[in-house]
């Protein structure tokens, strides 16, 4: 019904709750590959589960505080862009990502990103857009380079790993860098 196109082929639509199946669907098929990368508690395992962690972002897009949008490739849910956080009056959010391993390589969610990026900076007055990655997660760091971010900083062993604890890179974008031609 709201449908951004990305390319000939893929649009970036709402992720809602009543989307469980296809969103399921989709982490069925990359949850091995998102894992290292995402909070576990994206992951969803069963149709409970997924529906609770859409139901968590329409309750961020109620309360203005966050929302998911999702990829569709030629009408499967392949993958989306989210705001974690969303604090218009602070004028900060942090954006992140998740694709499939089949719909890699295309620029669907540096595109679907910047769409995002673009409603929070130009619609929302948002001034800072922060993107968290694992300071090993090379595909993440090279979205962030594409949206035109600037590394901030790296938050040394942040979070208890498997293999260590994890550094994170924070990176950003301000609105003026956003806004000034390429
Ligand atoms: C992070 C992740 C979403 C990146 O996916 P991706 O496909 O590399 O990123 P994009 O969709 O922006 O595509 C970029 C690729 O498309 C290519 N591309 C083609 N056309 C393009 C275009 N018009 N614009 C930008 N890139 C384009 C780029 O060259 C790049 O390919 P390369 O990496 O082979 O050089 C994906 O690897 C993933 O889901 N990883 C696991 C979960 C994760 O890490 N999430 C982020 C947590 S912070």
């Amino acid at each position: 019904m709201f449908a951004l196109p990305l390319t000939d082929t893929a649009e970036l639509r709402p992720l809602s709750p009543w989307h469980a199946e296809e969103f399921l669907a989709n982490l069925d098929r990359c949850r091995e590959h998102i894992s290292p990368w995402v909070g576990p508690s994206f992951v969803a395992t069963d149709l409970d589960s997924a529906r609770q962690v859409l139901q968590r972002y329409a309750d961020r897009w109620a309360r203005d505080d966050g929302g998911i949008w999702g990829i569709w490739d030629a009408g499967v849910l392949v993958g989306g862009v989210m705001f974690l956080s969303l604090d218009v009056a602070e004028g900060v959010c942090e954006a992140g990502c998740w694709l499939e391993p089949a719909a890699e390589g295309r620029g669907l969610v540096t595109r679907a990103a910047g769409r995002i990026i673009d409603w929070a900076i130009r619609d929302r007055g948002v001034h800072r857009v922060e993107w968290h990655t694992n300071a090993r997660n090379a595909r993440s760091i090279a979205v962030a380079r594409r949206l035109g971010m600037t590394l901030d900083g790296t938050l040394r062993q942040r979070y208890p790993g498997q293999s260590g604890r994890i550094d994170v890179e924070v990176w950003s974008v301000l609105a003026p860098e956003w806004r000034a031609p390429a």
